[in-house]
């Protein structure tokens, strides 16, 4: 069932472009490079705030929505991790839309916070890999994706199938909310539908992930940097790698170094520095170089032209092709996820079934 492949995370990582296109396909809709949504029974232009819930991946996947979501829409959005939702007494407003998103649809945190959200009056929209689900039986609003079963405890297909969702769905609101023009409809269309090729072409890299592995398997700790959307892709890539490696990682904002976790960089802490060039670009090479002044050694993941402007100094580079903002995500979680998978394979570990995780968390 593997086919080629040595563990199930590696197929998953690679079925990524087929699995995303797929999912896409059934949010798109080509002619008219229009966004679809399954039909509703109520309307986006009403709803005056959005509060995500989730864990883990899950919810960094929420979190990269929550950029989305608040630039296309411009409706304002919070998020938590399921297991603080409940206990932390929600201000929840009457008609808001509360959103959750699950692998399983089956974690005890998320689906607890579900029924809560609902008790409190909010519709509840769920993005779910399995749709036969719990979570999927109690939403108003079901939005699968369409991953395929993943085996292996570190998700990688259904986060960027959950990624592909969640950029269609703040296109669908932000139209509804009046925010976005036809063309820019088709803008964020045609980039979405970009997306596979791109992530292919990331792919490619993986000889020299797997080529640099080894030096990362030696450290103790990780650090991953980023900014805006690639804030929650470093915690992404560091769960990734704490998950299945068992190497300490942490993620941080690229800006947020300064204010404390700087203090840790010696010359024995590798940190991975998510960079697609734009407007973030040169703020984020600025935070990378505090850190390379300090000895720390870096591994810059960029495109050509982030790499021809900033690669001086560091210890290894990633290239990804150079791609619209928006799927930015989608393409950079591909390197992030080879490189926590080769390091595990170096260090030995087993991948598919980390020890003292289980792949759906039913307890709370
Ligand atoms: O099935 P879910 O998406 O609700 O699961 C949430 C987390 O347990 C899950 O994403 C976990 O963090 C993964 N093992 C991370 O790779």
């Amino acid at each position: 069932e593997k086919g080629n492949h040595r563990h199930y995370m590696q197929k998953e990582i690679y079925e990524q472009p087929i699995v995303v296109a797929q999912t896409l396909q059934t949010y798109i809709r080509p002619f008219e490079q229009q966004v679809a949504l399954p039909d509703m029974t109520f309307s986006f232009a009403d709803v005056p705030r959005i509060t995500i819930v989730a864990c883990g991946t899950s919810f960094y996947a929420g979190m990269v929505a929550k950029y989305w979501l608040e630039q296309f829409a411009r409706v304002p959005v919070e998020l938590d991790i399921a297991s603080e939702f409940r206990y932390r007494q929600p201000v929840l407003e009457p008609g808001g839309l509360a959103l959750f998103i699950s692998q399983s649809g089956e974690t005890a945190d998320t689906l607890a916070a579900l029924r809560h959200a609902r008790e409190q009056g909010q519709k509840v929209a769920v993005v779910v890999n399995v749709p036969t689900s719990s979570m999927a039986r109690e939403a108003d609003l079901l939005l699968p994706t369409h991953a395929g079963p993943e085996i292996g405890v570190a998700s990688t297909k259904a986060f960027t199938c959950q990624l592909a969702v969640l950029a269609a769905l703040a296109a669908r609101v932000a139209c509804e909310k009046g925010k976005l023009s036809e063309e820019e409809e088709k803008d964020i269309v045609l980039h979405l539908t970009e997306a596979p090729a791109a992530m292919n072409a990331a792919l490619a890299h993986d000889p020299d992930i797997e080529a640099m592995a080894p030096l990362i398997a030696k450290a103790r700790d990780v650090l991953y940097l980023g900014r805006g959307p690639d804030y929650p892709m470093a915690m992404e890539g560091a769960l990734k790698l704490k998950e299945i490696s068992y190497i300490h990682a942490e993620g941080y904002a690229a800006g947020e170094m300064k204010h404390g976790p700087i203090a840790l960089i010696d010359d024995n802490v590798p940190v991975i520095v998510l960079a697609p060039s734009g407007p973030l670009f040169e703020k984020t090479v600025s935070n990378m170089q505090e850190v390379q002044a300090r000895g720390g050694k870096v591994v810059l993941i960029s495109d050509a032209e982030g790499l021809a402007q900033a690669s001086e100094g560091t210890i290894a580079t990633i290239e990804m092709p150079k791609v619209h903002p928006l799927i930015a995500p989608l393409v950079y979680a591909i390197p992030i996820q080879l490189l926590a998978y080769h390091v595990a394979v170096a260090k030995g570990t087993d991948v598919d079934q980390p020890r003292n995780l289980a792949k759906s968390v039913t307890v709370e």
